[in-house]
């Protein structure tokens, strides 16, 4: 017995060292990931291993207790590893945690180091503890971050000595609740992943035209009335916090160090508002909440003091929410033109003696910033604030460009650098003919990752006054709240990092390299964040004798994997080493992977053998189109069947079918209709030809060509190719005059695109292009 016992036991220690000798770490383990990047490491000989005896020591400061408490929270969801405190220093298997106020660093700053013994962790403030727990979850895999026990892995931490402290005290996010409400869950899962990244600041928008998002008891209807909107095709889109959940967020942000911002919008951006309490606007109403995305005309009245009274009534019951300095109240895209033509604005304007209606603007807002100052609160607000001129105290978020924040820095002003072209994550992240629908423009990580927040037009004197940088994320397109990841992440890793990282510690590669772990860290939580996916071919391919694709990825990935089969790739499908040739009809289907093994969403390619489509025999042409007008709320193209009444007029050219085009601020229903466009095509040689539109179907020779049929018409993914002979073909257009899912095809002008296979880029179809018999009668289905 006793000898068996003791093989056993022999047995199993052999397999424990063996496994142990062989365990080699994922690739994406490798090396050290800490992101953002320290501005020390120096890698040293040895790991630390955390097991059941490793304690935590934090002394008897509660707050340290706090923050051990909450990582060894997170570290048995993982590891299910139990990890205890207790204040004694130990020799060995320990995580100490201590206070020093004499360390030369900030108070976001801290000092790791570890050896084969236990990890030191210094700082001056318990926050400075909690980023070094945070960088030490970042030394061990990234599978700590996982939300439930991973197993047969070494929880090992390399021996290093790290000091650190970020570049900038503001490393901000913003979130746009209002146009798509985000559920209090979903608002959680993001501040666990700023938390990750040691982004402190969460800025809430909280109120919009389209939807007014937290609980006012004061003003009940601002909820029941302001946070529903009936959409275009009659569906509802709802949502708001009440004050309980709004305390609920801010306490699970501050447990994480992370300070709330709660933004409501004044002047403008108020239409949700307004429908609830109309006579607070010029004009009076009645309005609802907007059910388009872009600016509104109606605005806060400037000249009405219970308009002050309501933004005071508010801001007082949203004091005891929101502990942090800052408020932000917008400012931004207001229109005047409610101001101009409203005598009791044009009498303050005469009161108080203002120029314009900017400095109306500017009233408005400085007499908001004396409220906030009553409550010991400080104002920020969209760098349209400046029109008009600002108080020596207000702060300046710059999001048109860099050009506010220089100037308002150079003022003396604090500002944050939020500008567009870098910070905006509503803009596509790879090929807009691929990813899901945005509000449009390519914003590519490596680009959040290379602004500098301090441009070089700011006086070196004055370049403190630049707090730091934020990522935006406008929600009109979030139509689902995973959107909200996808948009977010990664390139919110990038923003972490250009806020904390020393300016000549940035490195994009290594960043690149880093990004492989972090994405594991993304996936224990369950981010559906964007995964570069094959580019290159669109979604429908015609040929004639064979069809050459060619694939890449906007950023690197471990491989591309496809079928022709039909079925869906796996991580065993084949392997894209070089571009694929087809000679006769197939589906493609492919994918990215990650080295973690994580697949990207799968593309799915239909490549079809075609003979040239014939040339069509007509006389008696003439250059124009004929179009089919019906009146009527159409939001598919099947809503056309049965349709009798059409009127039928010539066209010059495709754009012609469509010269309103004005809807910036207010929608005519009048104007709802479909136009069903029809001619010939002048085609000038032989060859497959691609078609692109945002129109809603494209038919040539009676095939259809686009259907963008329950898409948002902004950017369109479904090109279509055939083969055409030289000659004329039949060409039907139709476009539908409506609002789909915040987008008003009315902002479109009408237009198709044509290329050759052979030519990279898109032409519109021209004018010349275009020919009619002078009748619609031709082509009578949809
Ligand atoms: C903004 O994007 N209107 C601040
Ligand atoms: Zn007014």
């Amino acid at each position: 017995m006793k000898i068996r016992y003791f093989l056993t036991l022999s047995l199993l220690a052999f397999v424990v060292v063996a496994c142990q000798e062989k365990y080699t770490p994922a690739s994406y383990n490798e090396g050290i990931n800490i992101t953002p990047k320290p501005l020390e490491v120096k890698e040293n000989e040895g790991s630390f291993f955390v097991n059941e005896e490793t304690t935590f020591v934090t002394g008897d400061d509660e707050r340290i207790q706090q923050v051990a408490d909450f990582f060894a929270s997170k570290l048995k969801k993982s590891t299910g590893i139990a990890l205890q405190s207790q204040s004694e220093i130990k020799e060995n298997n320990f995580i100490l945690l201590t206070l020093d106020s004499n360390l030369s660093l900030n108070e976001e700053g801290y000092t790791l180091n570890s050896t084969n013994k236990g990890v030191s962790i210094k700082a001056t403030s318990p926050k400075g503890i909690f980023y070094g727990l945070n960088t030490l979850m970042q030394l061990l895999p990234a599978e700590a971050e996982s939300q439930s026990l991973v197993n047969n892995i070494n929880w090992s931490i390399p021996a290093v000595e790290i000091k650190d402290e970020p570049r900038f005290s503001w490393r901000g996010f913003h979130l746009d609740v209002c146009r798509h409400f985000i559920s209090l869950e979903e608002v959680k899962k993001h501040i666990d992943m700023l938390s990750i990244f040691k982004i402190n600041k969460f800025h809430w928008h909280l109120t919009e035209d389209q939807g007014w998002r937290i609980e006012i008891k004061k003003y009940p209807q601002l909820t029941t009335v302001g946070s529903t909107r009936v959409e275009a095709d009659g569906s509802t889109h709802a949502g708001f916090y009440t004050q309980e959940e709004i305390k609920e967020v801010v306490a699970y942000a501050a447990e994480r160090y992370i300070d709330v911002i709660p933004e409501i919008e004044m002047p403008g951006h108020a239409l949700a508002a307004l429908s609830a309490y109309p006579e607070l606007s010029c004009n009076e109403g009645p309005f609802t909440p907007r059910i388009i995305w872009g600016v509104e005309t109606d605005v806060f009245c400037a000249g009405k003091d219970e308009v002050f009274t309501f933004l005071e009534d508010v801001i007082e019951e949203i004091i005891p929410l929101f502990p942090y300095e800052y408020y932000h109240m917008g400012g931004d895209e207001s229109p005047k033109d409610r101001w101009k033509t409203c005598a009791r604005c044009q009498n303050r304007m005469k009161k108080e003696g203002l120029h314009d209606e900017h400095e109306l603007q500017s009233y408005f807002m400085t007499r908001m910033e004396k409220v906030l100052k009553k409550h010991d609160k400080k104002m920020i607000g969209w760098d349209e604030i400046l029109e008009g001129g600002i108080s020596s105290s207000a702060n300046v978020m710059s999001w048109r460009g860099e050009e506010g924040g220089i100037a308002a820095a150079n003022a003396g002003n604090d500002v944050i650098m939020a500008p567009g072209a870098w910070m905006y994550l509503d803009k596509y992240e790879g090929d807009y003919k691929i990813d899901p629908v945005t509000i449009g423009g390519l914003l590519p990580i490596k680009k959040v990752y290379n602004y500098e927040p301090i441009p070089a037009d700011i006086d070196s004197s004055k370049a403190h006054h630049v707090l730091g940088a934020q990522t935006t994320l406008w929600s009109e397109y979030i139509y689902q709240e995973e959107l909200s990841e996808y948009r977010m992440y990664p390139r919110a890793i990038a923003l972490a990092e250009l806020t904390w990282t020393a300016k000549d510690k940035k490195d994009y590669k290594d960043f690149e390299r880093r990004l492989n772990n972090q994405m594991v860290r993304l996936d224990g939580h369950d981010m559906d964040y964007y995964i570069p996916m094959p580019e290159g071919p669109t979604s429908q391919i015609a040929f004639i004798d064979s069809a050459i694709l060619e694939f890449k990825t906007p950023r690197p990935v471990d491989r591309m994997v496809y079928t022709t089969d039909g079925r869906e790739p796996n991580l065993d499908s084949r392997v894209y080493q070089e571009p694929l040739v087809f000679r006769s009809d197939a589906t493609l289907k492919i994918a990215s992977v990650l080295p973690q093994g994580k697949m990207s969403r799968i593309r799915t390619i239909s490549i079809e053998k075609q003979e040239l489509s014939a040339a069509v025999e007509t006389k008696a042409l003439k250059q124009g189109l004929v179009t089919k007008t019906a009146y009527g709320k159409f939001l598919n193209t099947s809503d056309l069947e049965g349709v009798m009444e059409w009127q039928e007029k010539p066209l010059d050219s495709l754009a012609q079918a469509n010269t309103t085009l004005y809807w910036g601020f207010v929608i005519d229903e009048n104007q709802f209709r479909a136009e069903v466009i029809e001619g010939y095509i002048n085609i000038p040689e032989d060859g497959v030809y691609f078609f692109s539109s945002n129109q809603d179907q494209v038919w040539i020779d009676d095939a259809l060509v686009i259907n963008n049929d329950g898409y948002v018409k902004r950017f369109s993914q479904n090109d279509g190719s055939k083969a055409l002979a030289k000659g004329l073909h039949k060409l039907k257009v139709i476009y539908l005059n409506n609002v789909y899912r915040g987008w008003a095809s009315d902002w479109n002008t009408i237009e198709v695109q044509i290329r050759k296979s052979t030519h990279e880029d898109f032409q519109p179809i021209t004018a010349d292009m275009t020919f009619t018999n002078g009748t619609a009668a031709l082509l009578t289905s949809n």
